[in-house]
């Protein structure tokens, strides 16, 4: 079985996949210097799975720390979770953003072929598309065109930065995977997201607004070209989501693999509402304002590549998502 090095593995998606990794028998290690999460996810981890992983509190930006992580690990493989990923605050905050996400990525590959590590599974996002003819994204189209942010360029570059590695180094494999919109939480309610600060994501804030931390949810637009004029993204559930990575440890191949992880089925912002709605018998409080800057009407995945080459699909849809979500509030209350 490999062993596996979780880069930002106490954060949202990080959390979720180390858990599918060790209910499959992996041994897993986690780095997270728990700017975005907190050590008590380890304790919830343990609570699901009866095994509590390694962690080590560094940032990848410690050189001297990775490389003391890496000479005693002996890993197989590595999950690149770690990131900033705020879009609003990558505009306010670009060197930061770089320097985070670029550098951090740089020095872990750097430890990776000082100790002969050849495999990486790295975190990419939708948002490396940018503005498309067709909303349904497949993998084959180009990317890095039209970026709005420079947290899209960081995900966009360091897709670049793995392909050029691969062409040096032969052994080298690497699986990007471009999530669309993860939402919901592990089944248990143990774990799920918990953002430090404000959130930006429409999930987060429906979570805030339900809790009254904040008194309405802000719809941004309902005059989009879509049925019911609001905007319509690909809602993943963490969940299937965390195992699509076991599905890419299982198949990593020699160079660059891309693969969207999505559901295929776009829902819009307004249908999220009733969802919710739905599920937790109480009605949301709304108002619909002006468009986002930078928001695309809609997109989705196209995910025929995983289903074909990882044999991966989702089995969970927005309303599982949303169930779980709420019992997730209700555990953290009680
Ligand atoms: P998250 O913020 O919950 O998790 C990221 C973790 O990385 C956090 O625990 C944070 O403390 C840690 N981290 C950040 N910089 C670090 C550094 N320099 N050294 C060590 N640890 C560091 O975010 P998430 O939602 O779990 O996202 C995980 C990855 O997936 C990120 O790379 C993100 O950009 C990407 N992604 C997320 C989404 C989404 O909507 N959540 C969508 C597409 C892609
Ligand atoms: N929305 C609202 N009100 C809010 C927040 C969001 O109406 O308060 C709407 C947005 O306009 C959008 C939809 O809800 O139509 C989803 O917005 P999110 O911010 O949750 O997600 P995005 O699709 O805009 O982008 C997110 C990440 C990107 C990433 C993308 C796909 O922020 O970096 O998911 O992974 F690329």
């Amino acid at each position: 079985m490999k062993k596996i090095l979780a880069t930002g593995g106490t954060g949202y998606i990080g959390s979720h996949t180390v858990i599918e990794l060790i209910n499959d028998g992996y041994e897993v290690d986690i780095i997270d210097n728990l700017f975005n999460s907190k050590i008590t996810v380890l304790d919830q981890i343990e609570k699901i799975t009866g095994k509590r992983p390694t962690f080590f509190q560094a940032d990848l930006l410690d050189e001297a720390k990775l490389d003391e992580i890496f000479r005693d690990g002996h890993y197989d493989t590595v999950i690149h979770f770690a990131g900033l990923k705020a879009v609003g605050e990558s505009v306010e905050k670009p060197l930061e953003y770089y320097h985070n996400n670029i550098t951090g990525t740089v020095y872990l590959l750097e430890a990776m072929k000082k100790y002969g590590v050849h495999e990486i599974v790295f975190s990419s996002s939708a948002t490396v598309y940018g503005v498309q003819d067709n909303p349904e994204f497949v993998e084959t189209m180009t990317t890095g065109m039209n970026l709005t942010n420079p947290y899209g360029r960081t995900k966009y570059f360091i897709e670049e930065i793995m392909k050029d590695y691969a062409i040096a180094d032969p052994e080298f494999k690497a699986t990007l995977l471009r999530y669309f919109n993860p939402i919901g939480a592990h089944e248990s309610g143990l774990i799920g997201e918990d953002p430090n600060g404000i959130p930006n994501n429409l999930m987060p804030i429906i979570m805030c607004v339900a809790e009254g931390r904040i008194d309405k949810l802000h719809i941004y637009g309902d005059d989009y070209p879509t049925a019911d004029g609001t905007c319509r993204r690909d809602y993943i559930h963490v969940v299937d989501l965390a195992k699509g990575h076991v599905a890419a440890i299982e198949h990593m191949k020699n160079g660059v693999e891309i693969y969207n992880l999505g559901t295929g089925t776009p829902t819009s912002v307004k249908e999220m509402v009733a969802a919710f709605e739905k599920a937790s018998g109480k009605e949301l409080p709304c108002e619909i304002t002006g468009r986002r800057a930078g928001d695309l009407a809609e997109m989705w995945a196209n995910a025929d590549k995983a289903k074909r080459e990882l044999g991966w699909q989702t089995t969970l849809n927005v309303d599982d998502a949303m169930r779980d979500t709420i019992n997730y509030l209700n555990k953290v209350k009680e």
